[in-house]
């Protein structure tokens, strides 16, 4: 059993898919184990985006996870990082495979509906950003 963190970006909340995008994610065999909507200050966006803080979308990126709100998610199951990654799709939404998350539902390489964490370790990091432990079930 691994954990992951989902984000669902402001471009997907602001379209009301919040429902059909956990579908996904449980008719897929993730379970939620934890859920919260936010919205992230430019600051919070900054620091959980860190690793991007060289790249030159960084403050772009920031400014728009911090638009609207987002929802966050631990989700729970079998090869759940690998799991969470192939039903997003690729980054960019004109590249991700038919029947993704982001192919169905994001806008642009920006506004891409999901976030998912990419390694366990990171996954680790990630939920802790969001989470208390007492606050995982
Ligand atoms: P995400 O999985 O949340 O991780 C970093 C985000 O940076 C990524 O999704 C994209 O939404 C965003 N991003 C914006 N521009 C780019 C780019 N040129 N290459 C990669 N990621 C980008």
């Amino acid at each position: 059993m691994e954990k992951t963190l989902s984000i669902i970006k402001p471009d997907a909340v602001a379209k009301n898919v919040i429902g059909k995008i956990i579908d996904r994610f449980e008719s897929n065999g993730l379970r939620i184990a934890a859920m919260k909507k936010i919205k992230l200050t430019k600051e919070d966006a900054g620091k959980f985006y860190e690793v991007h803080k060289e790249r030159p979308f960084y403050n772009d990126l920031c400014e728009y996870m911090s638009s609207g709100p987002v929802v966050v998610m631990v989700l729970e199951g079998e090869n759940a990082v690998a799991k969470n990654r192939e039903l997003m799709g690729a980054t960019n939404p004109k590249e991700a495979a038919p029947g993704t998350i982001r192919a169905d539902f994001a806008e642009s390489i920006e506004a891409n509906a999901v976030h998912g964490s990419d390694s366990l370790e990171n996954a680790k990091k990630e939920i802790a950003f969001f989470f208390a432990e007492r606050e995982i079930l």
